[in-house]
């Protein structure tokens, strides 16, 4: 009887050991069903930030071994990625990575980078990855290869910019292209006009501008310093609809052709577009223009045809490096371990402090002049994807997703904002992007900049404490008393985030490197938030009210709105001269 019992109450303790085990099984399987935040990673994660808050980077850095641990270098790209100053322990970085597994980031990568539709929502594959596939395999989108389309793309862009930069391509007149203007919005402006600022050293063709702002004001202030002659217009957009893009064209043409006549559309307008069609009605030929296709999303458009501008300014082999950098990592995001794949660990990292320190924004500090609009071009590639409150589901998230995305290039916000960073009451991580020989040699500007790049990535972990403070007080010969007064204000509590990306140098092949790293980053954390990182939806109802609202400002329509909207549209009709 007792050896039953026994048995008995054995066979219960493994049932429900079993059943317990099977159910956490089949919870980390059916994420969905039970929500992100009851899986075991996540209260595995929150037990552990639990814990690790109390921990400062000081202690952390007791262990000599922690940058060894915590970075990554690749000596055939040339990069050093620390993570070492981040708020995490052995124990932590574990269960990151354990979630992104959970989450099945490979398996949507091999997704992605195969064709399928992954941006459900528009019912799109995501394709800018076979953009700059620099390998023979093909790529399959609805059982075509659309490899072929896109090395003939990539070829007629060669032939295009070649030709402008030598002249062979001339204005109606027969004068040389030495002006070229991109006309476009968002992924149409910030990727290629980013990649020609972050080029500029090498820029050896045209002067390249950009206009995407509808103000007047943007186009005005190109035009004024152009020659009608020598300028080449760039009418860059998927849709060949977008509001600004089509009234700054009509405004570069009439400009145009004021001065030269219409027959001079075909010599100096060119499109990069999707749309055909429209592409013709407004006057531009078929043969000028340079195609792309509906599986490349406009903030992840820079490798396509939008790089025209950048193969105009610094060569097509260059454009061509910039895609061998974006391959190169794109083969690392689809075959590194977890543990050692540098977007990956962004993304986890990224979605620790989101989540779990509730941080709500991510500063992007490049210490490059040549990068000062990245941070800006990332605010769209991050914003714009992760920016989400519906998960693969179609429910609605019980958690944070993407952050804010700002930053400026160092020193500069070091003269603004960074006192908040290092003394306010928000929680920021940072990412300090450097490189260690830079294009431009002058003096020794760089070593200032990078003592900087080190410095500041170094005080934000580490702070100064209460006794560290007083005794530069003391030793700078202040009274005790205005001690007393001054401690508090001279303390930096440290503990702040920081990522240090370190490339040997900025050439086209680490830029697109770079970038792609990014991009990665930014995929990754919207399979890990079950979000659809590649639709836009947000951006449509405030288009759709401009477009009520615009007849009501010519007068042409009832001025219908809320009371608010409805006075301020009234206070502008009647002031306006
Ligand atoms: O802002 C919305 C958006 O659709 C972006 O995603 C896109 O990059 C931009 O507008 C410009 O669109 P298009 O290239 O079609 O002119």
């Amino acid at each position: 009887m007792r050896i039953y019992f026994k048995s008995l109450i054995i066979s219960v303790c493994l049932i429900l050991l079993f059943s317990v085990l099977g159910f956490s099984a089949y919870r980390e399987r059916h994420m969905s069903k039970f929500g992100l935040k009851n899986t075991p990673q996540w209260q595995s994660l929150e037990k552990n930030y639990r814990e690790i808050k109390k921990i400062h980077l000081r202690d952390l850095f007791k262990d000599e071994n922690r940058f060894n641990e915590f970075s990554i270098r690749d000596n055939d790209l040339g990069i050093t990625f620390d993570y070492s100053k981040n708020i995490i322990n052995s124990d932590t970085f574990k269960l990151l990575i354990e979630f992104v597994k959970v989450a099945k980031v490979n398996e949507y990568a091999k997704k992605m980078f195969s064709g399928e539709k992954i941006n459900w929502t528009e019912k799109r594959a995501v394709l800018h990855t076979a953009l700059r596939n620099r390998s023979n395999m093909p790529i399959y989108v609805d059982g075509k290869d659309v490899m072929p389309e896109i090395k003939a793309v990539l070829k007629k862009m060669e032939n295009f910019s070649n030709d402008l930069r030598s002249g062979k391509w001339v204005g109606v007149t027969g004068g040389k292209i030495t002006d070229v203007v991109n006309i476009g919005i968002g992924g149409s402006d910030l990727g290629p006009k980013m990649v020609c600022e972050a080029l500029k050293y090498y820029a050896d063709g045209p002067n390249v501008y950009f206009v995407s702002n509808i103000d007047g004001a943007d186009i005005y202030e190109v035009l004024k310093k152009l020659n009608p002659e020598n300028t080449l217009f760039i009418v860059a957009s998927k849709t060949f609809t977008t509001l600004e893009t089509i009234t700054n064209a009509l405004t570069a043409r009439k400009w145009l052709t004021d001065k030269l006549g219409d027959k001079a559309v075909a010599n100096h307008f060119v499109a990069l577009s999707t749309n055909a069609k429209k592409v013709k009605e407004f006057g531009i030929d078929e043969n000028n223009m340079f195609e792309f296709w509906d599986f490349v999303g406009g903030r992840y458009s820079l490798w396509s045809a939008i790089g025209l501008p950048i193969a105009c300014y610094v060569g097509f082999d260059k454009f061509a490096e910039l895609l061998d950098g974006a391959y190169y990592i794109d083969q690392h995001f689809l075959n590194a371990p977890y543990e050692k794949n540098i977007p990956v660990i962004m993304a986890a990292l990224g979605v620790w402090y989101n989540n779990f320190f509730r941080a709500s924004s991510h500063a992007v500090l490049p210490y490059s002049q040549y990068l000062n609009k990245f941070p800006a071009y990332l605010q769209q590639g991050d914003m714009e994807s992760n920016g989400k409150t519906i998960n693969f589901e179609g429910d609605r998230v019980n958690y944070e997703t993407g952050p804010i995305i700002w930053g400026e290039p160092g020193t500069n916000g070091q003269h603004s904002f960074y006192q908040l960073i290092h003394q306010g009451t928000k929680f920021i991580p940072c990412d300090f992007i450097g490189f260690v020989n830079p294009p431009e040699k002058i003096g020794d500007h760089h070593e200032k900049l990078m003592a900087n790049y080190f410095a500041q990535a170094e005080a934000l972990s580490f702070g100064l404490t209460k006794e560290e403070a007083v005794e530069n007080l003391k030793k700078a010969g202040i009274s005790p008393a205005d001690i007393k007064i001054l401690t508090p204000h001279k303390i930096f509590e440290g503990n702040k985030p920081a990522n240090s990306i370190l490339f040997d140098e900025l050439t086209p092949r680490t830029l697109g490197a770079l970038i792609a790293l990014y991009e990665h980053k930014i995929f990754t954390q919207g399979i890990m938030w079950r979000i659809n990182s590649f639709d836009q939806w947000g951006v449509e109802l405030g288009k759709v009210l401009a477009n009520v609202i615009l007849p009501e400002l010519k007068g042409q329509a009832d001025n219908k709105h809320d009371n608010s909207t409805k006075n301020l549209i009234k206070i502008f009709n009647s002031n306006k001269k």
